[in-house]
């Protein structure tokens, strides 16, 4: 007779955004037979500032949830975003929020986009694009001739008309705390969740090293049969109780400091950007999310290289602030990861896993993509060893690959002006990144889909395996200047050669029709959000 061995009790420990999408999650993927529990403490400040997300975050987790798109950014004062601006990554000089002009006369800028790059007999078209350059035919951008969305993110677009068809893929920028309250309303009105208040006192752990109860500093013990640390950088259960090792990945990454501030906005006067702006600075770099009325805007920095005072200086020059009077919030972490996620019942998400800096918005991303993957390996109380190890495995990879091309924005970035850039070229690249790189150089694609365009972005395994495709290679590494020596086969293929130039026309073509015909992001989002309009404060 087998007997039930079924998990019935899960404890989540951490109700930042974390801790709340697991909730929802785990909730849903597991119906009503198992109860879960959060324990949040309420005094401990959330981390989550602005966020910025890519498109999967609806197709791999709210759709999950079954949320509609528009319900939950009228929740949470949702943006849209269709890239990335990366500005002055290539010149020297002083930081500006604009692209300075640099060497050819063009602006020192270049989007790193979510739009599909088109496939022309059986190459990207990137390859099309370095075939020309290469042969002096243009001096014209990859992102400029490849993709069809670039003039609608200049002209501040909607990727959407008001008919509601969809006119590029894209993500978000949200604020970060709402999303977490609103997935606190969601998992306990709909899903049962328990909401304990607490602070955790200690973990009671049994003689096989699982963790048997938390308990709170009010002595309520939380027993359970399965624990997710979602306790951010604090990482109570995984290294605290658990004493799993944290590897710190600084040589590969020196940023470990942020200073961070929320400022108003002009959208009248100015529109709303559908992009995360990302601007080289003298130390490291400076996201900037546009929500409606407001943005966030924050300084990722190396310690080795700059004060906190000289980081808030540059970064209030930047935006024109003073010091004494703006509300700064002044962040430290650390990059890296548990040498395992997934130890024994306890299975760490979110910041309490691993941390890279958010240069191309892989925060969000890292938590439904742990999630998915507990799910697809989710135990019972036996807990084979097989799930647990497969499980750890996928998160390594994923943040090492992540890692690896975040590293390679300030490797292959041609400024060397500070001691911040000059240090980043003496880094070591890890060797299966080195050898993507000799890929790239050789004029191979890297990592392409096997799925067509629309599908990749609904076919999460395959998204999660291959994260880092061809495309965002190309948009990153062209636009820092690093480009492959030569597509040699192309040589021999002057007609697919020549028919990609009616490819090059129509995505022309469409730049025009899209940026004339697509609404003004502000508009589209201030109708979106109807009556939960933000307002401008008074006095900004
Ligand atoms: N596969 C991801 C996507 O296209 C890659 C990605 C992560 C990305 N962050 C990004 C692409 C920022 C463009 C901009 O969604």
């Amino acid at each position: 007779m087998s007997t039930d061995e079924r998990i019935r009790d899960i404890v989540i420990l951490g109700g930042g955004t974390a801790g709340w999408m697991a909730a929802a999650y785990l909730a849903r993927a597991l119906g009503a037979g198992v109860s879960i529990t959060v324990l949040e403490a309420p005094a401990i400040p959330r981390i989550g500032v602005g966020e910025a997300t890519i498109p999967n975050l609806q197709t791999a987790f709210f759709d999950f949830l079954g949320i509609p798109e528009e319900e939950w950014m009228r929740e949470c004062n949702a943006s849209y975003k269709m890239g990335i601006r990366f500005i002055n990554w290539r010149s020297a000089g002083r930081s500006t929020p604009s692209p300075r002009a640099c060497g050819d006369g063009g602006a020192d800028d270049f989007y790193h986009l979510f739009g599909q790059l088109p496939v022309h007999e059986g190459l990207p078209l990137s390859h099309y694009w370095l075939h020309r350059r290469r042969s002096g035919e243009t001096t014209e951008p990859f992102d400029r001739l490849c993709y069809r969305e670039t003039r609608a993110l200049d002209g501040n677009r909607a990727p959407r008309w008001y008919d509601g068809r969809r006119a590029a893929n894209y993500a978000w920028h949200f604020d970060a705390q709402l999303v977490a309250d609103y997935l606190c309303r969601f998992a306990t009105r709909r899903h049962g969740v328990r909401h304990i208040q607490g602070v955790m006192d200690h973990a009671s752990i049994d003689d096989r090293g699982h963790l048997e109860s938390i308990t709170t500093t009010d002595g309520t013990a939380i027993a359970g049969d399965l624990f997710v640390d979602c306790s951010g950088f604090r990482r109570l259960l995984i290294n605290g109780a658990l004493g799993e090792p944290f590897i710190d990945m600084n040589e590969y990454l020196l940023c470990d400091r942020a200073v961070a501030t929320a400022l108003p906005h002009d959208d009248d006067q100015h529109g709303v950007e559908p992009y995360t702006s990302s601007i080289a600075m003298s130390s490291g770099w400076t996201w900037k999310i546009p929500m409606l009325t407001r943005f966030g805007t924050g300084y990722v920095y190396a310690s080795q290289f700059a004060s906190q005072d000289e980081a808030t200086e540059e970064f209030c020059s930047l935006w024109g602030l003073d010091p004494e009077t703006v509300p700064l919030n002044h962040i430290r972490f650390q990059v890296g990861r548990n040498r395992r996620a997934w130890v024994n019942n306890c299975v760490a998400i979110g910041l309490a896993s691993c941390f890279v800096e958010p240069l191309e918005s892989t925060g969000i991303y890292f938590i439904y993509g742990a999630l998915y993957q507990l799910v697809k390996h989710f135990p019972d109380r036996t807990f084979n060893p097989v799930l647990t190890e497969r499980f750890n495995k996928e998160i390594a990879t994923m943040f090492d690959d992540t890692r690896d091309f975040i590293q390679a924005h300030f490797h292959y970035s041609p400024r060397m002006d500070t001691p911040f850039w000059k240090a980043n070229k003496d880094l070591r690249l890890a060797p299966q990144f080195v050898e993507k790189i000799a890929m790239y150089k050789a004029g191979l694609p890297v990592n392409m889909p096997s799925v067509d365009a629309d599908s990749y972005y609904h076919n999460f395994d395959e998204e999660f395996r291959n994260f880092w495709t061809n495309s965002n290679y190309y948009c990153v590494l062209a636009g820092l200047g690093l480009l492959p020596d030569d597509v040699p086969i192309l040589a021999h293929r002057d007609a697919a050669v020549a028919a990609a130039e009616l490819e090059f026309a129509r995505i022309r073509r469409e730049q025009d029709e899209l940026a004339g015909s697509l609404p003004s992001a502000v508009d589209y989002l201030r109708r979106l959000h109807g009556a939960n309009c933000p307002r401008t404060e008074a006095g900004a």
